[in-house]
């Protein structure tokens, strides 16, 4: 097993103290309303809580893709094998968690394909970790991965894989972004890859809010924790000096938005220093930090963004329950010259 990554010292987006997540930060958190970036939540520990969350009950996402997952991706692999002849294929993913998904791939491809690679990015060392070693636990697989943000280091992933491509991006990770920024992530992952290339990419499907809200705001308050930990990161990695106590998880459906919103809300009037950013910040009663958006789609949806960012949707698979879709897109085969 082959491992590339940025062993050079030097930091690495994955660590809070790296020039532009620090710009970015000071510019959410002085914002209005005050904002941080859902993809800060993965440290270590926000990384395992996620973990936690994929097994609740109440987080039915997960189990609607494993479910979507072992009923296609057999069938997903012959689309992706049929289309140029190849018997070699690179899967490259983008933010695997812990790469559960990535092997009912890999494990299915490994049965089609005589060779299957695996590239990984993410912006959490210990995801991709955790990734890569267990899509290479069981089957003879080259990987390779490259810690980032999918938005900036792309391109260094796709430059290492041949033959047929594959890109995942599962678990409606796409759903955080903003319907610019998810246009914008498109259009980088559009350019990354190549004619004839394939992209996997979950959908949580609009519906009721009563099924919505429990799964941002489980009975068990594992979401809670997860949405505090992002201020005992800040406490951790920039000297922060946040009272988690003083701090309640709140997750709303936005209607206009179209998203699920995740908030920590200050419990009383109260000061805040963040030792490393020089900034001091007084937080009201009730003022809210928005820390993440989850979007939810419509087919039609999820057509035009596909056409717009220059993709041809090929198939959309869907769980029992008809909650989410994984969509099977490709970039359109090279006219002949
Ligand atoms: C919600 S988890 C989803 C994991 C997995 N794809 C699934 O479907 O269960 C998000 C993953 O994306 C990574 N991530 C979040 N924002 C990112 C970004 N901007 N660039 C790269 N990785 C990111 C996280 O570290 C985590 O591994």
């Amino acid at each position: 097993m082959a491992i590339h990554r940025n062993t050079s010292g030097t930091l690495t987006q994955a660590q809070l103290t790296h020039p532009e997540n620090l710009r970015e930060l000071r510019q959410g958190l002085l914002g209005l309303p005050r904002r941080i970036s859902s993809k800060f939540f993965y440290d270590d520990r926000g990384s395992d809580l996620f973990c936690q969350i994929t097994e609740l009950e109440e987080y039915y996402l997960t189990a609607c893709e494993f479910e979507i997952l072992h009923q296609n991706a057999s069938r997903i692999g012959k689309i992706v094998a049929g289309s140029r002849g190849n018997t070699a294929v690179s899967i490259l993913e983008a933010g695997p968690g812990d790469g559960r998904k990535t092997q009912i791939i890999t494990r299915s491809f490994a049965n089609l394909f005589d060779s299957v690679s695996y590239g990984a990015i993410d912006i959490s060392p210990e995801a991709l970790d955790v990734a890569l070693q267990r899509v290479s636990q069981d089957m003879d697989i080259q990987t390779h991965s490259v810690i980032g943000d999918t938005l900036h280091s792309l391109p260094d992933l796709v430059s290492t894989a041949t033959g047929s491509r594959l890109f995942l991006f599962l678990g409606s990770n796409i759903g955080n972004y903003a319907s610019d920024g998810a246009a914008r992530l498109l259009s980088v992952i559009r350019e990354a890859l190549f004619p004839g290339d394939f992209v996997l990419i979950g959908f949580d499907l609009e519906k009721e809010q009563e099924i919505l809200i429990p799964a941002y705001s489980d009975s068990k308050g594992v979401t809670r924790e997860f949405n505090l930990n992002l201020l005992k990161r800040l406490n951790r990695e920039l000297g922060a000096d946040f009272d988690v106590n003083e701090f309640e998880h709140e997750a709303r459906y936005n209607v206009e938005a179209g998203a699920m919103q995740s908030f920590l809300v200050s419990q009383k009037r109260q000061k805040v220093n963040i030792e490393a950013m020089g900034l001091d910040l007084v937080f009201e009663q009730a003022e809210e930090i928005h820390t993440e958006n989850s979007h939810k789609f419509t087919l039609d949806g999820i057509e035009s963004m596909a056409s717009r960012a220059g993709f041809v949707p090929i198939e959309h698979f869907f769980d029992t329950r008809n909650y989410f879709t994984t969509s099977l897109w490709k970039i359109p085969d090279a006219a002949p010259v």
